[in-house]
């Protein structure tokens, strides 16, 4: 029999889980007990300290409620998130890459025409964005769905200013034909801040770090036989690249928007001024 004691805490913990029946449910808590205990092992935490702790956590719950998850944010500035999301999408060689989906993607968004612009609040440097929904043997998917989304020029999404910022300002579903191209209006991603005003804003002050995110635009796409990709296209040359709140970058995901002055072209597009374009393909992986 052995009690409890500073040198055996983690194993008298852990037999007590002996006749768990559920096998992943039991490696999952002997794994967070062994890791918590060497982790108060390493800490050493003062009785305050470890009050504290309780405290936060009970603050982070607090902060939740139907439009706010402060726990998924919790997760996301300590690359958590990033790290199910990489662990949970391994991609063969050439499939567009995953990262995180973030609290700001809407299930009714609007459906739009190709070409549309869906930019509402007439803030912002004009873009024109396009590219093709490919396979793994470079031929184009066809009926492909992209599902779009970014904050606006002032680096807040609509759901965020719903009195601000006109109804599904910046974002739609698009469907793309035989060929799988898609092409869209909007306008070129600024960097933005993730919400500091709940405990995670709290810890990433106290620690010294900034809470920014690198210019991006979201996307999921989807096509029937192959596994759907939440992914982002970040801005080359952005601020905070090298440094994001929630760890999201990955270099494949990194494209260049390249502003066109030519006035013919300016003009052919439909635009009044110059604008950037962004070409981004999407490779999906069939289903097993
Ligand atoms: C986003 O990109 O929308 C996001 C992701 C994680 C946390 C906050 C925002
Ligand atoms: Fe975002």
């Amino acid at each position: 029999m052995q009690y409890f004691s500073e040198k055996h805490s983690a194993e008298v913990v852990i037999k007590q889980y002996e006749n768990c029946k559920n096998l992943r449910l039991k490696k999952i808590m002997e794994s967070a007990i062994t890791h918590l205990h060497d982790f108060v092992k390493d800490v050493e935490p003062t009785q305050e300290e470890w009050s504290y702790v309780i405290d936060y956590l009970t603050k982070t719950g607090q902060k939740c409620d139907d439009k706010r998850q402060e726990f998924i944010l919790l997760s996301d500035v300590l690359g958590i998130s990033a790290l199910v999301d990489t662990i949970n999408n391994r991609k063969s060689i050439n499939a567009t890459e995953s990262t995180v989906l973030g609290p700001f993607h809407v299930n009714n968004a609007p459906k739009r025409k190709m070409g549309e612009n869906i930019n509402h609040d007439g803030k912002g440097e004009p873009a024109y964005i396009f590219g093709q929904i490919l396979d793994t043997n470079n031929n184009p998917i066809e009926h492909a769905e992209i599902d779009v989304w970014q904050a606006n020029e002032d680096g807040f999404y609509d759901i965020q200013q719903p009195d601000v910022q006109p109804e599904m300002n910046l974002r739609g579903v698009f469907k793309t034909d035989k060929d799988g191209k898609y092409y869209f209006r909007s306008v070129k991603p600024k960097f933005y801040s993730i919400p500091t005003d709940g405990p995670v804003g709290t810890m990433i002050s106290a620690t010294g770090r900034h809470p920014n995110r690198p210019a991006h635009l979201h996307y999921i796409v989807s096509a029937k036989g192959y596994k759907p990709v939440v992914t982002h296209v970040f801005v080359k040359g952005s601020e905070y690249l090298d440094s994001d709140a929630v760890f999201g970058v990955k270099e494949s995901l990194i494209s260049e928007y390249i502003l066109i002055t030519d006035k013919n072209k300016i003009k052919e597009y439909g635009f009044e001024d110059q604008y950037y374009e962004l070409e981004f393909n999407f490779v999906l992986e069939k289903t097993d």
